[in-house]
């Protein structure tokens, strides 16, 4: 049995004002083990983004109790969660957030800069997980040179870099075709499954769920037990 990465009790989070309020997320009980690649599934507006946003700690829950490795999250001041979240926890956003005056190899480089690593060590890291994407031959262009595939490659080298247990990325494979997504889905299995890191993925395509260790589905704000692979 592999170790629980991240424990979800009772996790619950509304949006709105009493008028127009928004249960996006019902009372939610959830493990997602180390060494796995979970994925979370569901239609759109299910829930999936709040509940990564809580997981990853960029989103503060209105109820309920967060452990992410052994630690509770409830109590941490934003500072907290902050150093907490770049030593543990690798991000890929829907929307990308690349930087387009730095150089894709910068862009991945900079959370490691930012860590306190040198500038010098960090690129070459960055180089060596861009090669990983195939992409280190791009490695000293601008973001904006790349198509939406490609950058989607460069988020999920960044997220790497700091080599963190926990890693999530919310539809890594949406602007991906066919053999890159698959491509981009080894790699995050591999990832998972070659060392104790615990991967979420969500995602709508349903060419992906095949890669899964374990799949979650989500409706309406809440956890759908009885999937295939959900236990
Ligand atoms: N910032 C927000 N303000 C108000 N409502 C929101 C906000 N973010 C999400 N919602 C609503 O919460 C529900 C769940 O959204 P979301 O977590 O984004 O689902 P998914 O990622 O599965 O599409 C939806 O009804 C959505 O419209
Ligand atoms: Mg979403």
């Amino acid at each position: 049995m592999n170790a629980i990465a991240i424990d979800c009790q009772g996790i619950k989070k509304s949006y709105g004002t009493v008028e127009d309020r928004v249960d996006a997320l019902k009372s939610t009980d959830l493990e997602i083990y180390k060494g796995q690649l979970t994925l979370l599934v569901g239609p759109s507006g299910s829930g999936k983004t709040t509940l990564i946003s809580i997981i990853a700690t960029i989103l503060t829950p209105d109820a309920g109790k967060l452990r992410l490795l052994d630690q509770k999250i409830e109590g941490m001041t934003e500072i907290e969660k902050a150093h907490f979240r770049s030593k543990n926890i690798g991000i890929v956003f829907q929307s990308l957030f690349l930087i387009p005056t730095l150089t894709i190899a910068e862009n991945v480089a900079l959370p490691s800069i930012v860590g306190g690593v040198k500038e010098k060590e960090a690129l070459e890291k960055a180089k060596h997980l861009l090669d990983k994407v195939h992409l280190a031959h791009r490695a000293h262009v601008s973001p904006t040179h790349l198509s939406k595939g490609q950058q989607q490659k460069v988020a999920i080298a960044r997220a790497m870099i700091n080599d963190a247990p926990i890693m999530i990325c919310d539809e890594p494979t949406s602007s991906l075709d066919h053999v890159s997504g698959f491509e981009i889905m080894k790699f995050l299995k591999e990832l998972a499954n070659n060392s104790t890191k615990a991967v979420v993925v969500v995602t709508h395509d349903p060419r992906i769920l095949a890669y899964a260790d374990r799949i979650i589905s989500m409706s309406d704000g809440e956890v759908v037990p009885g999937d295939p692979k959900h236990d």
